[in-house]
């Protein structure tokens, strides 16, 4: 492609000290969630997942990439242009977008490319992304068509991104950019920082997130020499404990047989029989093989035998799915079934554990504590454990690979579990003394409590089964810190919270990970693995993408309060609501890592310090923030910019982060909200996720304003940021393929934020301190003076979002409900189907509840009602509909469509609008919103489009009087 260079449009001579950054202007939000989305749907694909897919909430790099180079881009004078670089370093231009596809090379990348190559532009952005490569998949010369755009427009001279940072760095800080992450968690932001060529500090209060950025930077970051020694160290390790166990003759079963993997459940004693009943949900062990275990009952012991079947018939498979522990229902508490003589015997499972509640209200069990020497339950224990199914496994005698087999519990393998339990139990207090063994207690939690209440369970290595502590015991003895993000890997997938997973496509079945959620859910069955299936665990698959060897990392284990070192930029994930609790689970990893860890972790506090980590919502929250952005605010150049994330949950979210930045000596200058969350995660709650950036720097001086001036100095700063927003839409429609950069919801956003703008430009509101304001105690369900500025501000943005074909005086007379089915039409009528844009225009066109008012409420497949699926519901007095001229008009395209006669049409319509001979404007509205609807709806419902146009063209018609 011949490439035009623009002029540079930037001031000579380049110092763009005090230059705005570009993400204080503008950031391409719709595309930028098209490629957040498809790196969170990648699942154990991305790229840092694979040293640890045990973190929750990584942040998306290339959201975070955006970040970091929207502030350090300057934004000029022709915002255009800035777009068009903007994209080109994201790989979002066009020619970009044609290689990651010619990259995919899959069939569907194909036909996508031979559509975008010859102009028939009739995907979205979405869709050309969906068939493509990440762009940090691509291989090769993903970047070489930009550089000559790039220097032209920024005045650099440059051919990768390290050098495009350390010029834009000494243009912007007199140095290479040094980015700081004070709430690092997993790394990925600090990550993507180094790969672009920022020096980087990072820090967390968990040291298991200072372990898995330490690795994102010299594992997955570091360079070939890195790699070798890991791959070294792998296989030595691996060596080493394989000839351990092999001496201890725990695994092999004669004639090359080695276990792969032990399914266990719970047994207890049935109260109403006497009998022992093995607790398993789904008697189920692979779908593929179709392989279950039936219960055989054994009249003279009251015990069950456990009888392997291979090939089981489809029946027989359903009948398995049901086990010896079932619940009615989602919700339903679960109970334990069996059935002796034909009589079905049910107990709950609370039952069994003796649940109670005191007068005081406390609540407890009669499970009985584990103590410290505890590896497994006590004969006269309410639960009792039991191995049920061993899987083999051995290389085939002919070609390569390796047969399976499932088999039934022999006097054999009971007899490896018990010198597995003896081993562990002569051991323990030596290992536990060494650090190779958790020795640490479990404190009480939300998250924590459960094992303990559950199970009894009070120390950490309660959580393993005597052989998953030997395995993970000598794996420890002989751990590296390269080493220890496998281990930490084989903790995850190898423990009593591991499912057995045989679901379809799992062959013989295999462990499931403890933290497939984020909780501590013990299991009432659950899977273990033979050494053999470990290996793969230790021996990750990670990714490589060394980081340049100039630039400088850093990890620290620290409250984030305690910040020694200033920076340029902070780009910060905190922690924000209940969403993780880190400082709880995390303490899973820390119990075997926090004796003798590894020298290069050494420093670091290995203790979740639970009590100074940032949690809940609550005025502890708020301060704790505050202190933490106030000394990072303090620790900032004086022309440095902080993007903050956060995940939006509720509008009351705003004024809280807004009091936080404020009472931190930091002040907004933009405002953008991405959606980040992924498709599963979507349909899981009503509420979709996205991420709010918060663009912030030093507030200067100490301005004074009252309430009054503020109002006025809002809406105008509403107004101008909408007009900017909807005007780029414009200006890039001819480069952009038809698209818009921005929807309505983002320019909804927008006022949000030039709310944030102007109020946190003040230091003193009608004499108020509003670093007070912000850490005051607040009563539940108050407005604040802040929550009122906000919803002033989100009103007037709403007033500039007026869709076409209704003249704004009437639009103003409108009910919230009726503005918002007719934006939604609009929106649905350019295609927009997610449900979280529904969401945004009922909060912000104060609907109460717009579920009535939907006809489908997935995901990315939400839409309104037709009017015919209104029928006639909707129109009594609890509807938010109730008496509004828009029912009214349905209901009469409900009626045209049953071929109701027009006349009778007509004379309902007359009595269901209010006054409608006595206000010319009703009839008018009337045929504005007939029309409107037929134009909104002729692409999508022709024949309700039909019967607007014939409705319009009734009343025009109709002789009054
Ligand atoms: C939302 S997570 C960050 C996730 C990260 N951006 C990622 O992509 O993985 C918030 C982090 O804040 C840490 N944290 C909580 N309180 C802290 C404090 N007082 N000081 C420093 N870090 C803290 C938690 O340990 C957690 O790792």
């Amino acid at each position: 492609m011949s490439v035009v260079v623009k002029p540079n449009t930037l001031v000579e001579p380049l110092c763009l000290k005090d230059a705005p950054s570009l993400i204080e202007r503008l950031l391409p939000v719709q595309k930028l969630s098209a490629e957040a989305y498809k790196e969170q749907m990648a699942g154990n694909g991305k790229t840092l997942t694979a040293l640890g897919s045990y973190w929750k909430g990584r942040k998306p790099l290339i959201l975070n990439k955006a970040c970091i180079l929207g502030c350090l881009l300057p934004a000029s004078d022709d915002l255009k242009m800035d777009l068009e670089v903007f994209e080109m370093l994201m790989s979002m231009d066009v020619e970009s977008v044609g290689k990651r596809l010619r990259a995919k090379n899959s069939k569907e990348a194909r036909l996508a490319l031979a559509q975008y190559g010859s102009g028939e532009n009739t995907g979205c952005y979405r869709d050309w992304v969906d068939q493509s490569c990440r762009p940090e998949e691509c291989k090769g010369d993903l970047h070489s068509h930009i550089w000559d755009r790039v220097n032209g427009h920024l005045g650099t001279n440059v051919k990768s991104f390290p050098e495009l940072v350390e010029q834009l760095g000494i243009m912007r800080f007199g140095h290479r950019p040094k980015v700081a992450d004070t709430f690092c968690g997993s790394g990925q932001v600090p990550f993507e920082a180094a790969r672009l060529g920022c020096d980087v500090y990072a820090s967390d209060i968990n040291p298991v997130a200072c372990m898995l950025t330490w690795g994102a930077f010299n594992i997955v970051g570091g360079g070939e020499r890195a790699r070798a020694k890991l791959a070294k160290e792998q296989m030595s390790l691996v060596n080493q404990v394989r000839d351990e166990i092999d001496e201890l003759g725990i695994e092999a079963g004669g004639q090359g047989w080695r276990i792969k993997g032990l399914v266990y459940c719970l047994e207890t004693r049935c109260p109403r029989t006497g009998w022992m009943v093995p607790l398993i949900p789904s008697l189920v062990l692979s779908e593929d093989y179709r392989v279950i275990v039936e219960l055989e009952p054994h009249e003279a012991t009251k015990t069950y035998l456990i009888k392997i079947k291979v090939g089981a018939s489809p029946d027989e498979m359903a009948a398995a799915r049901k086990g010896t522990v079932r619940s009615e229902g989602k919700g339903q508490e679960p109970y334990m079934v069996h059935v002796i003589n034909g009589v079905e015997h049910r107990t709950k499972i609370s039952t069994l554990r003796g649940d109670f509640r005191l007068h005081d209200g406390s609540t407890g069990n009669k499970l009985r504590l584990w103590e410290r020497t505890d590896l497994k339950p006590r004969a006269d224990d309410i639960y009792q454990e039991r191995v049920y199914a061993v899987l083999w496994t051995r290389p085939k005698s002919k070609g390569s690979g390796e047969e399976c087999i499932f088999r039934d519990v022999t006097p054999d393998d009971l007899n490896r579990e018990r010198a597995v339990e003896d081993y562990v139990s002569q051991h323990l207090s030596e290992w536990q003394e060494k650090g190779w063994i958790p020795d640490m207690k479990i404190e009480a939690g939300g998250k924590t409590d459960e094992p303990i209440r559950t199970r009894g369970w009070t120390y950490w290595h309660h959580l393993f089964t005597p052989r998953q502590l030997l395995i993970a015991a000598l794996v420890r003895k002989h751990l590296t810190a390269e080493m220890s993000f496998g281990y930490a890997q084989l903790l995850n997938w190898n423990s009593r919270l591991s499912q057995w997973n045989g679901a379809k496509t799992r062959g013989y079945g295999i462990t499931a990970q403890t933290f497939y959620n984020q909780a501590l859910n013990t299991l009432l069955n659950y899977g273990c693995r033979g050494f053999s299936s470990c290996e793969s665990l230790l021996n990750l698959d990670l990714k490589s993408f060394p980081i340049a060897g100039s630039v400088n990392t850093k990890v620290t284990c620290d409250p984030a309060a305690n910040l020694k070192t200033l920076n340029d930029i902070y780009v910060t994930d905190p922690p924000y609501g209940d969403a993780v609790k880190y400082e709880e689970i995390l303490e899973f990893f820390i119990a075997w890592l926090r004796k003798n860890p590894p020298l290069e972790f050494s420093d670091w506090v290995w203790d979740s310090r639970r009590s100074l980590a940032i949690k809940g919502e609550n005025e502890e929250f708020r301060r704790g923030m505050v202190t933490a952005y106030k000394r990072m605010t303090e620790c900032m150049s004086e022309n440095g910019i902080q993007v903050i994330m956060f995940t939006h949950q509720s509008g009351s979210i705003w004024a809280d982060m807004a009091n936080i930045v404020w009472a931190s000596g930091l002040q907004v200058t933009a405002a953008w909200y991405v959606v980040t969350e992924t498709d599963s995660i979507l349909r899981e709650g009503s509420y979709v996720k996205g991420t709010v950036l918060l663009v912030l720097r030093k507030r200067q001086g100490l301005h004074k304003t009252t309430r009054d001036d503020l109002a006025w100095e809002i809406q105008e700063e509403v107004e101008a940021q909408v007009k900017a927003l909807t005007g780029l839409n414009q200006e890039a429609k001819g480069l952009y393929r038809d698209e818009n950069v921005f929807e309505d919801a983002d320019i909804q956003m927008a006022g949000y934020a030039a709310a944030l703008r102007v109020l946190t430009r003040y230091a003193i509101i009608d004499g108020r301190d509003m670093t007070a304001e912000a850490i005051r105690p607040r009563v539940k369900g108050e407005t604040t003076f802040v929550d009122g500025l906000i919803a002033f501000a989100v009103d007037t943005a709403n007033q500039c979002l007026v869709p076409q074909g209704i003249p704004k005086s009437h639009w103003d007379k409108l009910s919230g409900a009726e503005r918002f089915y007719l934006k939604m039409l609009d929106m649905e009528a350019r295609g927009a189907k997610t449900l979280d844009n529904y969401q945004n225009f009922a909060k912000a066109f104060k609907v109460r509840d717009f579920k009535p008012l939907l006809a489908s409420h997935k995901a990315n497949g939400a839409r309104v009602k037709s009017s015919a699926e209104f029928g006639r519901t909707e129109i009594g007095e609890g509807s938010e509909l109730h008496q509004s001229v828009l029912r009214a008009v349905l209901y009469a395209l409900m009626e045209l469509q049953k071929n109701l006669d027009g006349g009778d049409v007509l004379s309902h319509l007359t009595l269901n609008v209010p006054n409608y001979y006595g206000d010319m404007t009703q009839r008018e509205l009337i045929i504005e919103l007939a029309d409107y609807i037929a134009k909104r709806l002729e692409g999508i419902r022709p024949e309700e489009a039909s019967a607007a146009r014939v409705l319009c063209e009734l009343v025009k018609n109709q002789r009054l009087g």
